[in-house]
């Protein structure tokens, strides 16, 4: 069979991991052909980024971070004829199915094509872990242990300085690597974009901390969270650093941290510095789990493919991993659950 292979969406640590898993089992086991569709659905509508992928193409890869098949954010219901496109091209190559690793926007893109006849098959990932239908996606529990260790050294340096000091983390709808970061990093305060946070409530917090002989605190930011200054005011801030929309709709988010500071050194006095991780959370080696459960989502890919279970996902249930239908997955992102909030919040100030 000659099945297509894409990573759309932002990288994380995993990608090569499950590109290796469908072309080795793909090759090793139904002797398919496997082609390597560059710059997510960017490679499906512009000419030259179709390339066979074999086993030595595959070989050394299953550390490494990024994709080698690069990414895009490319959408090709925004792109005129961007669909007839896409099938002009799984004509011209003879690509009879296709596995697409993505998150929410790439599945997205993956069930519209599923109801409009292409033959697809989904893998999540996003550090964001906010893919609705599995217990985790790829890439998370990377970008977990990179906050928690930048927590910890951040721990360190505010004692040493007697400062507060905000870490801001990625988490775009959801803040899974800030509420698991921050718990797992003794954070004294979390905002995750779930639940809007007063400022008023942060400086109490941090003043009743030192009250109680704490010279220095951590705030743990994810880049989507809102604030308000207290219950009584209208207003609802989240910071944005482009108003500009990528072709999903999305905003450029990032630097709530510097506002937080601001508030927060103004509400107590005490000295607040930030620290942004950034890219940094989606770059390098991915975790030995990230590299297991990316594995498995490969494998399981390119069974899907020819048990002909076209429109689904592979996820993780408990251990298992298991389909669930693009159509379901799509409809919703998954938030996290209150008793992980109240969980995290026994810990605050
Ligand atoms: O992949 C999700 C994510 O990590 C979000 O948390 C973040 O807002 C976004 O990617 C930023 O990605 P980029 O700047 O590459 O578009």
């Amino acid at each position: 069979m000659k099945v297509g292979v894409l990573t759309g969406g932002g990288d994380c640590p995993g990608l090569n991991a499950v590109i290796r898993a469908v072309v080795r089992k793909g090759i090793g086991n139904y002797n398919d052909e496997i082609l390597g569709i560059y710059e997510g659905w960017k490679g499906l509508i512009k000419e030259g980024l179709i390339k066979p992928l074999g086993l030595n193409d595959v070989s050394g890869i299953l550390h490494r971070g990024g994709t080698i098949l690069r990414s895009s954010r490319t959408n090709p219901f925004k792109v005129e004829r961007g669909v007839e496109l896409i099938k002009e091209t799984l004509k011209k190559y003879n690509i009879e199915a296709l596995i697409a690793i993505g998150g929410e926007d790439t599945l997205g893109v993956a069930a519209k094509l599923y109801q409009d006849g292409i033959s697809v098959v989904g893998v999540p990932k996003t550090i964001d872990n906010d893919v609705i239908g599995t217990d985790r996606t790829f890439g998370f529990d990377t970008a977990l242990n990179i906050a928690t260790e930048a927590i910890d050294r951040v721990h360190t340096t505010a004692e040493a300085h007697n400062r507060v000091m905000v870490v801001e983390v990625m988490g775009r709808h959801a803040g899974w690597i800030a509420i698991e970061s921050g718990i797992a990093g003794g954070a004294d305060i979390i905002l995750i974009p779930e639940k809007i946070t007063y400022v008023s409530d942060i400086c109490n917090l941090i003043k009743r901390r030192h009250m109680r002989g704490k010279d220095f605190s951590i705030v743990v930011v994810a880049e989507g969270a809102k604030i308000k200054m207290s219950p009584e005011s209208n207003e609802e801030e989240q910071v944005v650093q482009d108003m500009k929309l990528d072709s999903f709709g999305h905003v450029r988010l990032g630097g709530i941290g510097y506002k937080l500071s601001e508030l927060i050194e103004a509400g107590t006095g005490y000295e607040t510095r930030v620290v942004i991780l950034g890219y940094v959370q989606r770059g390098g080696s991915p975790t030995a789990f990230d590299r297991v459960l990316a594995t498995r989502f490969g494998v399981h890919a390119i069974d899907y493919v020819h048990n002909g279970k076209f429109g689904y996902m592979v996820a993780l249930h408990g251990t298992k991993i298991e389909p669930v239908a693009l159509s379901e997955v799509v409809a919703r992102t998954k938030t996290i659950d209150q008793e992980l909030i109240d969980t995290a919040e026994v810990f605050f100030g």
